[in-house]
């Protein structure tokens, strides 16, 4: 399994590294267009193979595709992330034009390659990746719904008082702080609805601060974060490399599915070698479908923009 990373910085670097700690790929592929930093943080990381015990060779190249040639997975994290105050919505001037570059010149050296789109307007950027490049629909995700929903667990213990190992659930919809859907009514703490636990006042502020998780964070540090977005990548491909099947909502072409079609937007997919093997139908009460087609049409807002 040959995993190429587009984008050396905190993101990009943070998945390398969670992808290499984990030890499931032979080779990561790290490129940037700054002179020399993807090869810096690539010997930097590979330094720490006899400290962390993995195997897998990490390289890293200043823009030179032919290096990332038949690549299994793609991860695209490049372009510029938001700063406080900023929505991931303003980025689109510019991470519209890196993305199209990024991902017709990554299909061009490797085919067959899976494409994990990250840089922010999300949904609009793997919908942008659906018009550049020629691949089925299945190879083309868009990491969000992994990343909110880690969040939206981490806000649940937080009120359950109990460790995140402890809880399920899933946030659908728009990677964005007003598109997010996180499902309150189908979470559960060990198979026991978080609804049973938890009040409704209480459980509308866990929603709330899920859905500005990112934002929050980006306050905290200046910039956006890379820990949790990196983790997700990382959880993504090792589905893919070792064809585990597991459950994440991704940003995923619709064709009908949820009454919505061409559109970008996170939903429950299946991910194994093929990329999403299956898109998962919810069985969505009136209001969270309401919810959903009213985040559909903020990301069809972006998508206008395009
Ligand atoms: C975030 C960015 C990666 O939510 O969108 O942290």
């Amino acid at each position: 399994m040959k995993v190429t990373v587009v984008g050396a910085g905190a993101v990009g670097a943070s998945c390398a590294e969670y992808i290499a700690i984990k030890n499931f790929a032979s080779e990561v592929v790290i490129l940037d267009i700054k002179e020399g930093f993807a090869e810096g943080k690539a010997m930097d990381l590979i330094q720490t193979a006899t400290l962390n015990g993995f195997d897998t060779r990490i390289t890293g190249s200043t823009n030179d595709y032919s290096k990332t040639a038949n690549s299994d997975v793609a991860v695209i994290t490049s372009g510029i992330p938001r700063k406080p105050g900023m929505t991931r919505e303003e980025l689109i001037g510019i991470n519209a034009g890196i993305v199209k570059e990024v991902s017709t010149n990554l299909v061009k050296h490797s085919p067959n390659v899976t494409l994990i789109v990250v840089s922010n307007p999300m949904d609009t950027m793997t919908y942008l990746a659906h018009q550049s490049v020629d691949l089925p629909k299945h190879k083309i995700i868009g990491m969000g719904g992994a990343l909110d929903s880690a969040r939206f667990k981490y806000r649940l213990a937080e009120a359950l008082d109990c460790p995140a190992s402890d809880v399920s659930g899933m946030v659908i919809g728009g990677h964005s702080d007003t598109g997010m859907l996180p499902l309150t009514r189908l979470a559960t703490r060990n198979s026991v609805r978080v609804t049973e636990f938890l009040s409704e006042e209480r459980l509308e502020q866990v929603k709330e601060d899920t859905k500005v998780g990112g934002a929050t964070l980006t306050k905290l540090l200046g910039t956006s974060a890379w820990y949790a977005p990196g983790a997700a990548v990382s959880a993504l491909v090792q589905s893919i490399a070792c064809d585990q099947k597991k459950m994440f909502p991704c940003s995923t072409l619709l064709d009908g599915e949820y009454g919505l079609k061409d559109i970008c937007i996170g939903v429950p997919v299946i991910i194994g070698k093929d990329g999403i093997e299956q898109i998962v139908e919810l069985d969505l009460d009136e209001a969270e479908k309401a919810k959903l087609h009213e985040s559909a049409e903020g990301v069809r807002k972006t998508n206008g923009l395009l």
